[in-house]
């Protein structure tokens, strides 16, 4: 499957770098075989970190739009604007799109669907939610025959590290933050994060899935951490409490209700564990109860993981794909007793 990655940043670099580099292996598992043709970007600014061969580097987008031999396109860009008309342009040429585009999913995610059904395309946004935790197929597949009554997340992994740090160390957010950005945790914007809109796009991702209706912006209350100061921190920790931005959706008789704001949780609760830039999502089910899903949701690596795993779907699903047998050497049981478990 061909493919064309628009956006050489962090995330952009990642992906290309993983589907290089684990070429044979991702071959091996999936029998797919998944081939970079195009990387677009304005300016290059990263391609230091991660050279590329020049035949595959273009300033144009539309000689990807226009190249029949792409399959797919990864969006990368982030932000509204030129990502959502290339998302559209891409349909129209019938290429699949793979997106970790929050912002574009909570403002156009139905519009964007409607246009990959009818133009026969498929889409997918795993990284766009939980980066490298599988929350969106989770939802949508693993979770599909429950009534989901209650979400409840730490979906931003630049506020939950500030807020860890500053529940360990006493330090002001701003000193933190840039820590955050170094790691390549925060938005370019580090607003989104702070304020906590990052975390209501989530949201409103995972309760478009979960509840089945569109949600704007303007239906979830949200409030960041700029505020939260350490004195906060320190009562809340008196009183047996972490402080947390969690997201909120609970559905009840009279409808859903969403939020983002920073939350006191009990320090025995399980989601006062979750530390760092790592995320975790809560659901209650009719069928399974109370479940718990964890793991990295910022970064190079979780994000372009949850990249690719979009991209051998999409192979799958298409029939770019030709099942290998796995050639992975199975240890005997005598040397297994040698390897610490
Ligand atoms: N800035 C986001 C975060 C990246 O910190 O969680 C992943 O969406």
């Amino acid at each position: 499957m061909n493919c064309a990655i628009l956006g050489y940043g962090t995330v952009g670099t990642g992906v290309y770098k993983l589907l290089t580099d684990k070429e044979k292996d991702i071959f091996q598992k999936s029998g797919s075989n998944i081939r970079v043709k195009w990387v677009y970007d304005r300016s290059f600014r990263r391609i230091k970190d991660y050279p590329l061969p020049s035949e595959v580097c273009t300033k144009d987008p539309d000689v990807i739009f226009n190249d029949p031999d792409v399959h797919c396109v990864i969006e990368l860009i982030g932000g509204i604007e030129p990502a959502r008309t290339f998302i559209f342009n891409a349909i129209r040429k019938g290429k699949h799109v793979v997106t970790a585009n929050k912002a574009v999913l909570s403002a156009s995610g139905p519009e964007i669907w409607k246009e990959a059904e009818s133009n026969g395309v498929l889409l997918g946004y795993e990284a766009s939610v939980g980066g490298g935790v599988p929350v969106i197929k989770t939802v949508k597949e693993s979770l599909v025959g429950n009534r989901i009554s209650t979400i409840v997340g730490i979906m931003n992994g630049t506020a939950n590290y500030i807020l860890s740090r500053m529940t360990k160390e006493r330090k002001d957010y701003h000193e933190i933050l840039k820590d955050a950005q170094r790691l390549g945790y925060a938005e370019a914007d580090p607003t989104f994060d702070v304020e906590g809109y990052d975390t209501a796009h989530k949201l409103a991702i995972l309760s478009m899935l979960t509840f089945g209706q569109k949600f704007t912006q303007d239906d979830i209350y949200t409030e960041g951490i700029t505020r939260i100061a350490p004195l906060d921190i320190d009562f809340a920790k008196e009183l047996g409490y972490r402080v947390k931005l969690l997201a909120i959706g609970r559905l009840n008789d009279d409808g859903v209700m969403l939020r983002v704001h920073p939350t006191m949780i009990p320090d025995t609760h399980l989601l006062a564990q979750v530390d760092g830039a790592f995320n975790a999502f809560y659901f209650v089910g009719d069928e399974i109860g109370k479940m718990l899903l964890y793991g990295m949701g910022a970064g190079q690596g979780p994000t372009a993981s949850a990249v690719v795993s979009d991209l051998v779907d999409i192979a799958r699903l298409k029939g770019h794909c030709s099942m290998k047998p796995l050639q992975t050497k199975v240890l005997s049981k005598a040397s297994l007793k040698k390897v610490p478990v």
